[in-house]
């Protein structure tokens, strides 16, 4: 279960992003990037927040602490902007909460240098999750505290969209060919001997059981919501062992050639 607060205000929206996340004040005094289950995207973007969030920090990397974020529409009365007013009024009861990391940087590759283990743990555990949001566009991950910290895991696992096709989908390559760390040279091989053993169905099945039940319930062909947690272990469990075959990266040199550094791309991140 994830710790569960009330957001107490609504401060502003954060405009990068595609899903304009709000920056709110909790009952925990502590402020959150939160995320609504009345965006676009749906609450299946918020499952896969906290499947791979709570999983990556398992194994080892950083990312923001997460919380169930409850919300009172009436919070947000003052916010001017429409679209937020709709997104605020469609989103009444359990939202997700990512800690907001102050003064941290979007990664940028020409500032920041990671190296090959680090690059291979990253690109192996998003090849895992079917991350297509990790470009060298969107990075989707930030620098605080002198560290590389991973956020947005809510366009991964794809697959969930249709999980009748989601074997063969998932048997898919993984293209990491954009990636972000792909200029790093990063060490897939060696991250998978790693972490694969770690990604046991034990570990798993904690990451699925800290979604909240209403993100679950009356999911198509589903006998509720923890034959749902069951189908994301098996299907990662599944993945976990072979993925690292199944990843293409670009022939080493081509990626750092053609590289546009992240502040003159700035503005096509979202
Ligand atoms: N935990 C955080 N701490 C600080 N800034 C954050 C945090 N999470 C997100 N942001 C900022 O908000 C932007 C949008 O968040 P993101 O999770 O990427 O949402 P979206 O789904 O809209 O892309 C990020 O690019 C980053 O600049
Ligand atoms: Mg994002």
């Amino acid at each position: 279960m994830l710790t569960e607060v009330t957001a107490t205000r609504y401060v502003t929206p954060l405009r990068e992003g595609g899903s304009l996340p709000g920056l709110v004040e909790a009952s925990d005094l502590t402020s959150y990037v939160m995320k609504f289950t009345g965006a676009g995207q749906g609450r299946k973007t918020l499952v896969a927040e906290v499947i791979c969030g709570q999983l990556a920090r398992r194994l080892g990397f950083r990312v923001p602490e997460l919380v169930a974020l409850d919300l009172d529409p009436v919070i947000g009365l003052g916010e001017p902007d429409p679209e937020v007013q709709e997104l605020l009024k469609a989103s009444g009861g359990t939202n997700l909460g990512m800690r907001f990391l102050p003064r941290a940087l979007g990664f940028d590759p020409l500032a920041y240098t990671v190296a090959p283990e680090e690059a291979g743990r990253v690109v192996w555990f998003d090849a895992l999750i079917n991350n297509v949001d990790r470009s060298w566009r969107n990075p989707n991950m930030l620098v605080h505290g002198g560290d590389l910290w991973l956020i947005d895991h809510g366009a991964t696992m794809i697959w969930h969209h249709n999980w009748r096709g989601a074997p063969a989908w998932a048997a898919r390559p993984y293209d990491a060919t954009d990636h972000a760390l792909a200029p790093f040279g990063p060490d897939v091989a060696g991250a998978a001997a790693e972490l694969a053993p770690l990604v046991t169905e034990e570990v798993l099945a904690q990451a699925a059981a800290d979604v909240p039940d209403v993100w679950l319930t009356d999911e198509p062909g589903f006998d509720g919501p923890d034959a749902v947690r069951r189908a994301y272990v098996e299907m990662l469990a599944e993945r976990a062992a072979t993925v690292h075959e199944r990843v293409a990266l670009p022939e080493s040199g081509a990626a750092d050639a053609t590289r546009t550094t992240g502040w003159v791309t700035q503005g096509a991140t979202r």
